[in-house]
């Protein structure tokens, strides 16, 4: 049976890819921010996943305003780096799957989540910024990974307490995976950020801790957040963070954190990066 092993969170800011590719992670302004990630870098690397469900969204990259799934699987074998508008990232190809994938889109949607299913995607940032921060440069990433699409680019965005129950039917759907799996689901996006209008630069880190707290210890209440009050308190981007209850849906009741870091500033946003195990996996390893 595929088991859920372990779920992360992390901004995904497209700067900090620029950082990795350009070699410029120790200067003064990055060295902090991906001080951070030595833990979770050393702690992926003894231990890659079979397969990463990362939950991301799409950026006007793949999808147009004219074409805005609220949730979207990607099916596809492999799923190749986007240009969003200075070439493709110079990292590997994404290669996903596809039979793990035709599994989560029937479970899930007779689950009654009506999925979009994408058998052919270019992934942006959302996407590669995580893996780039989680495994570093190398020629190929050492996960699979099936990408999982999220609209909070256009109103209306699904609420967070839809993701949370999404999280969840993604940890029903891969418990019923028969083939022997470690799974890991990754949220990103977040944290407060407001990249438009007259509170551009808007960062609330008060309401950013809170809500990692939040992640990790009341989910239940965290997924009861209603959309403005992400607008008000995590600017107007900042409702990325529904995206983070998805993986904490998939996680079960109760998590043990096993890493966390906060930083301010990372571009336009904060940095805001969690790492937990499912309980029942650790009484799994004890027993
Ligand atoms: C920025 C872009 C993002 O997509 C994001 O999630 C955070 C920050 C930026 O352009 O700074
Ligand atoms: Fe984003």
């Amino acid at each position: 049976m595929a088991r859920i092993t372990a779920g992360l969170t992390t901004s995904h800011v497209p700067a900090i890819g620029a950082s990795i590719d350009h070699g410029r992670t120790q200067e003064p302004y990055w060295q902090p921010l991906f001080a951070g990630y030595d833990w979770t870098k050393q702690w992926a690397a003894a231990d890659p996943p079979d397969v990463v469900i990362l939950v991301y969204n799409d950026h006007a990259s793949a999808f147009t305003p004219e074409f805005v799934p609220t949730f979207a699987l990607g099916c596809g074998d492999e799923f190749p780096p986007a240009d969003e508008g200075y070439g493709p990232r110079p990292v590997p190809v994404v290669q996903g799957d596809p039979d793990l994938a035709a599994h989560l889109a029937q479970s899930l949607i007779l689950d009654e989540f009506d999925l979009t299913l994408l058998y052919k995607l270019e992934v942006d940032h959302g996407l590669t910024v995580p893996l780039s921060l989680v495994y570093g440069q190398p020629e190929a990433w050492p996960t699979r990974v099936i990408p999982l699409a999220v609209n909070v680019v256009q109103y209306p965005p699904p609420t967070g307490h839809r993701c949370y129950m999404l999280g969840k039917a993604i940890r029903r759907a891969v418990h019923s995976y028969p083939e022997d799996l470690s799974v890991q689901v990754w949220g990103t996006g977040g944290m407060s950020h407001q990249l438009q209008g007259p509170r551009a630069g808007f960062i609330n880190s008060k309401f950013d801790i809170s809500f990692i707290d939040r992640l990790v210890t009341d989910p239940d209440a965290l997924a009861q957040i209603p959309h403005l009050e992400y607008v008000r308190e995590a600017g107007s981007e900042g409702i990325e963070l529904v995206m983070q209850l998805i993986m904490r849906g998939a996680m079960g009741p109760e998590v043990k954190e096993l890493h966390r870091h906060y930083h301010v500033p990372g571009s336009n946003t904060a940095i805001g990066h969690l790492v937990v195990q499912p309980l029942d996996i650790l009484g799994q390893e004890a027993g």
